[in-house]
């Protein structure tokens, strides 16, 4: 029996809107607010009163259950997809809760998923996303294919709308709304009707042909392509010339667009964007692994960039004149390189800490009690009695600004070579023998004789 209608007593409509009213509750869902809008219906967020978590309400027009001759197209429409995206559970996936139909409209319960969809970091004018995101994104969306299909499940209909991320920046695909069961009626039904979007069908989806997994990896290979560059790779002037460019226009050279993208990526793009299916992935797995590949390759490009941008930081102290790159590389990988903001103690008074600290950049303030006695700025050094006799700091030093400090510990250092610790180990003597002598300069300064 139907609870609420969706026009019932309970709806609310905003004034001046020429959407329809927002319905209060559907099926035994209270109805929050409208969240988005597609092309069969509308999307809410819902809250499930008896389950006690928030929901997303997708609904749908055109098929209704109080007419008879639409029984069947009902069964292998709307609900195709509940029966589809039910039988699907992925971290990747937008988990699907129920469906239902009331007052003529059917409705889909769904996770809820608080973020948004592909669709703003694909923008023309959007910023581009990071490299090792847009792996990472595809990546992800690749698993819950490869899954989906292990299940006998195309989606059809891969676009930026379909995918959502989470607000930690995690894709998750929804909307296995044309999705194709094993089943040969559902195939024929999904046949005869114009599915999927057209940007981003595959060759073989234009010409209405049986679908594959590789037609899902084309389409988020156009999801990929529009990441990259906030471009498909097609257009047309009219869904005709559209359909002859995806058939038959070149795949356009990504490289042109984005001249930073290492060569095996835009090489895995155009295999993603192949005419024949048979050129491409035929599998998520397989193009899983080729992006983690990838992946594994731009973090670790990553953190040469890093060590190259830590190295160059610490050639420009007077301190590591006389090293060479290599050696400050040896350095840096038996040291920590550590930021510290404005106001964080670097070292406390009293506490006991056998490392040695050199001020890439910024400035510290010397602290003993609460006078201040010094300020540190990028090139100085401090800690080195604690580094050689491990005793009680004297003093606190804080970051006055952000602080890149090298902390050197003498347990590390014995990792490092003998021609880089004895090289190290001079500098250090006569840094120390400098600041002795400033020391004692101060002190014969503060004691004499007026
Ligand atoms: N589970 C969900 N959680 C949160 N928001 C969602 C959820 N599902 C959909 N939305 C929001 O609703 C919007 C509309 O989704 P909908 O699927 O109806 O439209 P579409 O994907 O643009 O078109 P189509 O009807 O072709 O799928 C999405 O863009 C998204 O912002
Ligand atoms: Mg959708």
């Amino acid at each position: 029996m139907v609870e609420h209608t969706l026009a019932g007593p309970h709806a609310a409509q905003k004034p001046g809107s020429d959407e329809p009213p927002m319905p209060q509750k559907i099926g035994k869902y209270e109805i929050l607010g409208l969240i988005g809008k597609g092309s069969c219906g509308f999307v809410y967020k819902g809250y499930d009163p008896y389950v006690r978590r928030d929901v997303a309400v997708k609904t749908c027009r055109g098929f209704s259950l109080d007419a008879a001759q639409d029984e069947e197209s009902i069964k292998r429409g709307f609900f195709t997809e509940a029966r589809a995206a039910g039988m699907l559970s992925h971290p990747h996936i937008v988990s699907l809760y129920d469906a239902g139909s009331e007052a003529g409209m059917n409705y889909l319960v769904m996770e809820f998923v608080d973020g948004d969809t592909l669709m703003p970091a694909c923008a023309r004018n959007a910023a581009r996303l990071p490299l090792d995101r847009v792996v990472d994104i595809i990546f992800k969306c690749a698993k819950a294919l490869d899954y989906s299909h292990s299940k006998g499940v195309l989606h059809r209909d891969i676009k930026p709308s379909n995918i959502m991320l989470t607000p930690d920046g995690v894709p998750k695909v929804m909307d296995f709304s044309v999705a194709e069961v094993n089943d040969p009626a559902v195939v024929e039904d999904v046949k005869r009707n114009a599915v999927g979007s057209p940007l981003y069908m595959s060759p073989e989806q234009v010409q209405r042909m049986k679908l594959e997994p590789a037609s899902d990896l084309y389409s988020l290979g156009v999801v990929m392509y529009q990441l990259l560059t906030g471009e498909t790779p097609y257009g047309g002037s009219d869904l005709l010339q559209l359909f002859a460019n995806i058939r038959f226009a070149p795949v356009p050279d990504i490289e042109a667009k984005r001249p930073d993208l290492p060569r095996e990526l835009s090489t895995l793009i155009n295999r993603l964007l192949a005419k024949r299916v048979e050129q491409r992935y035929q599998s998520g797995r397989e193009l899983g692994n080729d992006l983690l590949r990838i992946f594994e390759r731009l973090k670790q490009a990553d953190l040469n960039l890093s060590r190259r941008e830590s190295r160059d930081s610490l050639r420009s102290l007077r301190f590591f004149d006389s090293f060479s790159d290599e050696q400050i590389g040896e350095i840096l990988s038996a040291s920590h390189l550590l930021t510290y903001a404005p106001g964080v103690p670097i070292v406390r008074e009293g506490d006991i800490d056998g490392a040695f600290y050199l001020i890439a950049r910024g400035s510290a303030e010397v602290r003993k009690g609460n006078a201040l006695i010094g300020t540190l700025l990028k090139g100085d050094c401090f800690g080195e009695i604690g580094f050689l006799s491990s005793t009680r700091r004297i003093a606190t030093v804080t970051a006055a600004t952000q602080v890149l400090a090298l902390r050197v510990s003498s347990t590390l250092l014995d990792q490092v070579s003998t021609d880089c610790q004895l090289r190290f180990y001079k500098i250090f003597t006569q840094t120390l023998i400098y600041r002795l002598s400033l020391s004692n300069a101060k002190l014969s300064a503060a004691t004499a004789p007026v």
